[in-house]
């Protein structure tokens, strides 16, 4: 049932075009990089560990695609394309990650053309295995923390759509359903891009997993309703300092589920942590005003050319933040102080 959100069909690049969803199901191919890059722009591959996947391709296509005998302008223009891929989108680190991974090969690379064409496909399927095999571990570390009859609320979409496959946060919620716990899940709609409403409810009604949709200004009112006994969302970029930064509105819900005393699970992959950089020094992307102007580039609700503040992302402080689930353990509150251990 799952779908495949990206993949490498030997020369070719195929996604489903996340931006149609749910309308449309339709599945595009290049074997142009470029064409991937504006794909990540556009937001029709988006999620964290999809990204990183997705460039990893792109520059594996861009490889492949190569003629030419001399291995030195092949690496010159390996890396003006990694450079290409690392302006798409500035905040979910696993894009860099990726980027960084196929570049020390490049970097240390001494042979010929073929044999580094070889190793950068390679290690971009390898990238792409390695995601769906590690959120198959987040799904089993989750699971104890998912009780059978919970209601759990998640933001955006953290799930096959988001990664190689499986999910991360969704990829929870799987394990524990496929496991026998009978859970049902509350989507916000993820304004203004609507990842809740298009692709959560797409992803998991596709499964028969239960899913009902909010508006996200509804979180306080069924939260203080007690609606919801557990919040799970991903994560594009986790700090060191337990700083999770993720889809802009995740650090409101984290607030009122503190309020309310409703644990707040992040799961992510190893991958999602960034120990170098500082909270202060995140750059948060700043999307397209139209995005906010208009609902999906279609119907204008408000002026024109009204000024907006469109971030796609926002801050999650960690002393709101009850467990951090990755691949390789588990970080509790105080997740501060926790997560530097398991990131060891
Ligand atoms: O702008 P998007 O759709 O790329 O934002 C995605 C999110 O914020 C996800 O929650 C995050 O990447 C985790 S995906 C496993």
């Amino acid at each position: 049932m799952e779908v495949k959100t990206v993949e490498w069909l030997d020369g070719k690049v195929r996604w489903l075009n996340t931006m149609l969803l749910p309308k449309e199901e339709v599945y595009v191919e290049t074997s142009d990089y470029e064409r991937i890059a504006v794909a990540i722009e556009k937001l029709e591959i988006r999620g964290a560990p999809a990204i990183g996947v997705a460039a990893a391709f792109g520059i594996a296509l861009a490889a492949y695609n190569y003629s030419s005998a001399n291995v030195d302008t092949f690496k010159s223009f390996l890396l003006r394309v990694i450079e290409r891929f690392a302006r798409t989108r500035p905040t979910a680190v696993n894009l860099f990650w990726a980027l960084d991974r196929v570049k020390s090969l490049i970097i240390n690379y001494s042979g010929d053309v073929d044999g580094l064409k070889g190793l950068v496909i390679r290690e971009a399927i390898k990238i792409y295995e390695y995601d769906i095999e590690v959120n198959r571990k987040i799904g089993i570390n989750g699971l104890k923390y998912i009780d059978d009859g919970d209601v759990i609320l998640t933001h955006c979409n953290a799930g096959a759509l988001a990664t190689a496959g499986y999910g991360t946060a969704l990829g929870v919620i799987r394990a524990a359903w496929y496991s026998g716990r009978r859970v049902e899940v509350i989507a916000t709609e993820t304004r203004p891009v609507l990842q809740g409403a298009r692709l959560t409810v797409w992803e998991l009604s596709k499964e028969g997993i239960p899913v009902k949709l909010i508006t996200d200004n509804m979180v306080g009112y069924v939260m203080s309703r007690g609606l919801v006994s557990k919040v799970i969302v991903g994560a594009d970029r986790i700090l060191l300092s337990g700083h999770v930064i993720n889809k802009i509105g995740t650090y409101t819900i984290s607030a009122v589920a503190s309020r309310h005393g409703i644990p707040f699970l992040v799961a992510a992959p190893k991958s999602t942590i960034d120990p170098k950089t500082k909270v202060d020094e995140v750059v948060i992307e700043e999307r397209d005003p139209d995005e906010v102007r208009y609902v999906l580039g279609k119907t204008l609700i408000t002026l024109p050319n009204v000024e907006v503040i469109n971030p796609a992302f926002d801050i999650t402080p960690p002393e709101l933040i009850s467990t951090i689930i990755t691949e390789d353990g588990v970080a509790e509150k105080p997740v501060d102080i926790n997560l530097p251990r398991i990131f060891k």
